[in-house]
């Protein structure tokens, strides 16, 4: 088989960034080009603050960058000169249309596919990185043939990225597996252990799986499903701790020892987040309708659906313990990304649950480490409403000191664990959060609303706090059942 020798990954964001920039890291020979129809995140790339916040990911481009890694918005040069291109553009949910909230738009995919069959000028494999719906491949392969010169060869794989935002760069060193996925042919075969070959740079090779086209595809999708129906158990299950007195830590804890269950991916929370989640999973939705499998399409969506419903459960225990009625009080949430140690808001809770608040008619205040004050106002204002900026600023504040944010507040809405927000462990510790400082400063009684199952109820509780977390009762229950 082919050995690959300069690789060119189209779409420069959270997948293609990261995943390009450890295959550099790890095959000094590979020359790897990254490109993008978005100059701002292409500029981005080559300076000194990346257009995304993952850690270990500076040093990985620092490493490379200019050596065999290179950020271009020359997309048809990297195309020509690459023997290996990875397809891993956006495929967001399609808004309008048929399918419309959830079918994937697949447009990207298909623009870059078009570009790689019209600028080749020799044979190529070509990668599909992105999260597609089952038999995207063989899409690819048809506009691909009905597009290039003739006589030239493209050989499509599957080769899905599981990595996780927050922790991208160890999942990426240290992946679980490596999916690639070909037909079962000779020339498909051979292309796999091209690619294979590639990984096989830092990946033991019994790490590296390969498998036929539409396994690989599916098992993206059932991955992400499997993994947000977990977080939808927990959260159902946390329903039912807040209304009897169990404490979903512990049953999760119990449930988790059992090693057919295991503890990873079991934390109760506010709900889940993230680009992929959600979308991945009404994909899955749509193509089990489309296949006319209406039960199988029912049972996947009840994992979306319980997700938002969390959110909302959360909204109705603020407003209950908070008296009824949260006009004109402060409300300040702590954390706005959709989990810690990233700067990533798409599809995060704390979008959901400020959007609710607003409508409550609350203050917000917002305070997040990584997050821009730009992409929080992006994020809470109406598309195309015009005066709603306007509006939007009397309601809501955001604030660069954690401190500051939360002084007069009602009530403190742990939004996202950032290891910031946990009590610190001494007055010497400044990377926890200083409680009894915020305490002293709040309007009592002083609630904090716990999101995300980091504070510890009995702590909290001493220095005056009224700590209602998510899978606990709050206080209000254990005051009316005193036989606990
Ligand atoms: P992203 O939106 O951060 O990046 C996609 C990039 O592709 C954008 O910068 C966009 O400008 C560029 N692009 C779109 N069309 C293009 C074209 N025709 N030519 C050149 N560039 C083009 O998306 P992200 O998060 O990197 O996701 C990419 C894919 O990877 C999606 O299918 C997603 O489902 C999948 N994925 C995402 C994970 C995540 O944690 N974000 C994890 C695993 C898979």
């Amino acid at each position: 088989h082919r050995k690959v020798t300069k690789i060119c990954c189209i779409g420069a964001g959270y997948v293609g960034g990261p995943t390009c920039a450890v295959i550099a890291l790890k095959n000094t020979h590979i020359i790897v080009t990254i490109v993008d129809v978005n100059p701002t995140r292409i500029a981005a790339w080559n300076s000194d603050s990346l257009p995304i916040y993952e850690p270990g990911l500076d040093a990985v481009v620092k490493e490379c960058r200019g050596r065999n890694l290179f950020f271009s918005t020359d997309v048809d040069k990297g195309i020509l000169e690459a023997d290996l291109i990875f397809v891993s553009v956006n495929t967001p949910t399609k808004t309008q249309g048929v399918g419309a909230g959830y079918a994937a738009d697949l447009g990207y995919v298909e623009a870059a596919t078009r570009r790689v069959a019209e600028v080749a000028t020799g044979d190529k494999i070509v990668v599909e990185k992105s999260t597609v719906p089952c038999r995207t491949a063989q899409s690819m392969r048809v506009i691909l043939e009905a597009n290039s010169r003739p006589g030239i060869h493209f050989d499509i794989l599957s080769n899905p990225e599981f990595l996780a935002e927050g922790t991208a760069i160890s999942d990426l060193m240290c992946p679980d597996r490596v999916l690639i996925g070909s037909l079962d042919t000779p020339a498909g075969r051979s292309a796999a252990a091209s690619l294979a070959d590639v990984y096989a740079g830092w990946v033991p090779r019994n790490q590296i799986i390969t498998m036929n086209l539409w396994s690989s595809e599916l098992s993206k999708l059932a991955a992400n499903a499997m993994l947000a129906q977990r977080i939808s158990s927990i959260n159902a299950l946390s329903a039912i701790c807040e209304a009897t007195g169990a404490d979903i830590d512990e049953v999760s804890y119990a449930c988790g020892l059992d090693s057919r269950i295991g503890p990873k991916f079991l934390k109760a929370s506010v709900g889940f987040g993230g680009s992929c989640f959600q979308k991945d999973i009404l994909n899955l939705v749509y193509l089990s309708e489309s296949l006319h499998l209406p039960e199988v399409a029912a049972y996947w969506k009840q994992v979306v659906e319980f997700n938002e419903h969390q959110k909302k459960r959360f909204l109705h225990r603020i407003i209950t313990c908070l008296f009824n009625t949260l006009t004109a009080k402060k409300i300040t949430l702590l954390g706005f990304a959709f989990k810690a140690d990233t700067g990533d808001t798409r599809e995060s809770p704390a979008i959901t649950l400020a959007k609710y608040l607003r409508a409550e008619r609350a203050h917000i205040t917002i305070y997040d480490p990584q997050v821009t004050e730009d992409q929080i106002w992006l994020d809470l204002s109406e598309p195309g409403v015009v005066d709603d900026i306007e509006s939007l600023k009397k309601q809501v504040t955001i604030c660069n000191n954690k401190y500051e944010a939360c002084e007069g507040a009602d009530a403190v809405v742990v939004c996202t664990e950032w290891k910031e927000f946990k009590m610190q462990k001494d007055p010497a510790d400044t990377r926890g959060m200083d409680w009894t400082r915020v305490y002293e400063k709040m309007k009592k009684p002083a609630f904090v609303f716990d999101g995300r199952l980091i504070l510890d109820v009995h702590r909290m509780e001493e220095i005056g706090f009224q700590l209602e977390s998510i899978g606990r009762p709050g206080k209000g229950f254990r005051r009316s059942k005193d036989w606990e």
